[in-house]
């Protein structure tokens, strides 16, 4: 658990997320949900309950926007996200191993993220790159032709 969520989560960043705005409307909502991620490195609760106090926006638009979108974490999220194809394509070329390798390197399963922050892992059913197979993908870069040797040096890149 990230030190905001053990403590009182701070309500001043989204006052500045706020305040540059006026009559904001269901419409703004991603740009804003963005910078709140952006600002507590996920979407609280609690603040998601504040900005529909502060902005009169439905809790239902404002979670029907934050839970349509991947790019939207409810729950405290990595630094860095890992993603592992579990596609076929993927699969019969060694796809198994290397998610295994990325379990046994971050010492997490998948859907958790690591206790220090940096990582939260996640298999996807088709990463769109087969050719490449098997992929990895971390943040926004691609990794293909992956073995499971180079998993931890690939992962060290990003501490
Ligand atoms: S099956 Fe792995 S990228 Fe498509």
């Amino acid at each position: 658990m990230n030190k905001q969520t053990e403590d009182c989560l701070d309500l001043e960043s989204l006052g500045k997320i706020l305040a540059s705005r006026e009559n904001i409307e269901s419409a703004d909502l991603s740009p804003i949900l963005q910078e709140i991620q952006l600002s507590y490195g996920y979407l609280p609760k609690e603040i998601l309950l504040e900005l529909n106090r502060r902005t009169g926006i439905p809790s239902s638009q404002i979670y029907g926007v934050a839970t349509f979108y991947e790019q939207f974490h409810l729950e405290p999220h990595g630094k860095h996200t890992v993603r592992c194809c579990r596609g076929t394509a993927c699969h019969v070329k060694g796809g198994r191993g290397i998610i295994q390798a990325v379990q046994r390197v971050l010492g997490i399963d998948e859907g958790e993220t690591t206790d220090d922050m940096q990582f939260t892992f996640e298999t996807v059913a088709c990463l769109g790159t087969c050719f490449l197979a098997p992929v990895i993908m971390i943040d926004n870069d691609y990794y293909g032709n992956m073995t499971s040797g180079k998993v931890k040096g690939l992962l060290e890149r990003y501490k």
